[in-house]
């Protein structure tokens, strides 16, 4: 609560008083000897100057300015203009990231531009929660399952930060449903959904001086907002609309030089919703490959494809280019409160463990280092 200072006598606008207020309440009420009392307001204690718009139930002798006072507060002097280290109008520094960084700045941004009532109708694609809607409710036996393994009181513990060598084997054996080799626990890295997975990629990206990474657009934010934390250089290629957003290969090209580290693919795609085939991901691996670099595929949304492309896991390309897979039980199983994600390491001729940086340490070493770093 801020407190003020005010002369004897003055009243609160809008405040309450009990007390001992000796001026009474304009439009207010008073139950004791208030000195000064509020304008339209109540005094319980022995305020001598009491809120505006606030109340006060103490001996406070200065309160708040449309607050409450509950105390014992002694008159405080006006603080000192203080200029904030932090603040925008001082060119702050968190200010400053703030509103270069925050996803809610860019929401606000966008959404400010929109009219409501404008020519075109505004469709709300942000809404990623599918829980939210009653026909969408995770299997029973899931629910059981949980339920079941916390009630053996095993699971209490502080796990492993890469996450349960149990739990990290079953999504290994189960996204080695999907491509054409077996996937060990050693792949597979447990996240706090898919948002902490893009969490702990970017910055192992952004070790290295300079690089950069090619980002999808339209795509989804959290990339750029980690990346530009990590003071990791974005370049964007362009998805084609009248391509079913499929990733103009040419643009993307054009701008990767030997910085880039790294393309980020999201499929099927957020925002778009579309779902790409087994020809245009092999035509991304092999562009990937010519370029030197990672595709990290975005695969949240695997299992929540509602047509009739299939969905084919970039991993299938894995022998190609290294692929880290970016996955989350959030949406396909409708549970984005269970906060269940992963990275899976799709590097079947072991390309990334071959692949050297210096003499002394290898680029996978450095990423399965970092991965692990930053989730213990
Ligand atoms: C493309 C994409 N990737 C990652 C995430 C984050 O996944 P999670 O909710 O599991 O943190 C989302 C969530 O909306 C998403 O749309």
């Amino acid at each position: 609560m801020a407190t003020v200072h005010q002369s004897d006598g003055a009243a609160a606008a809008n405040g309450k008083s009990n007390g001992h207020a000796e001026a009474p309440a304009a439009n207010g009420k008073s139950n004791g000897h208030a000195e000064a009392a509020p304008a339209n307001g109540n005094s319980n204690g022995h305020a001598e100057a009491a809120a505006a718009n606030g109340e006060s139930n103490g001996h406070g002798e200065a309160a708040a300015a449309n607050g409450e006072s509950n105390g014992h507060e002694v008159a405080a002097a006006a603080p000192e203009a203080v200029e904030w280290n932090f603040a925008g109008a001082k060119g702050g520094v968190l200010a400053a990231t703030g509103a270069n960084m925050s996803i809610r700045a860019i929401r606000y941004k966008i959404s400010a531009s929109v009219q409501e009532n404008g020519p075109r109708p505004v469709l709300p694609l942000a809404h990623g929660d599918p829980s939210v809607f009653p026909a969408f409710r995770t299997a029973v036996e899931a629910e059981d399952a949980v339920a079941a393994a916390l009630r053996t009181g095993q699971f209490n513990c502080y796990p492993a930060g890469v996450g349960l060598p149990a739990a990290r084997s079953a999504v290994a054996e189960h996204l080695s449903q999907g491509v054409p080799y077996r996937l060990s626990a050693d792949d597979i890295f447990l996240t706090a959904g898919g948002t902490q997975a893009i969490e702990v990629i970017i910055p192992v990206l952004a070790q290295t001086a300079g690089a950069n990474i090619l980002l999808p657009r339209p795509g989804y934010p959290n990339y750029e907002a980690r990346a530009a934390f990590n003071k990791l250089e974005v370049r964007h290629f362009d998805l084609i609309p009248e391509k079913g957003w499929e990733i103009d290969l040419d643009s993307l090209e054009s701008m990767a030089d030997k910085n880039t580290t790294a393309m980020v693919i999201i499929n099927p795609n957020n925002p778009c919703g579309s779902v790409y085939s087994y020809d245009h991901l092999a035509k991304v691996a092999e562009v990937a490959r010519k370029l030197g670099i990672l595709v990290i595929a975005d695969e949240v949304y695997g299992k929540l494809v509602l047509g009739s492309a299939p969905f084919i896991p970039m991993g299938m390309f894995g022998h190609i280019t290294p692929v880290l897979s970016i996955g989350s039980l959030s949406k396909s199983w409708i549970v984005p409160g269970w906060r269940l994600g992963w990275v899976a390491v799709y590097d079947p001729t072991k390309i990334l463990e071959e692949t050297k940086v210096t003499p002394n340490h290898s680029f996978h070493m450095l990423l399965r280092g970092l991965i692990k770093l930053l989730l213990c």
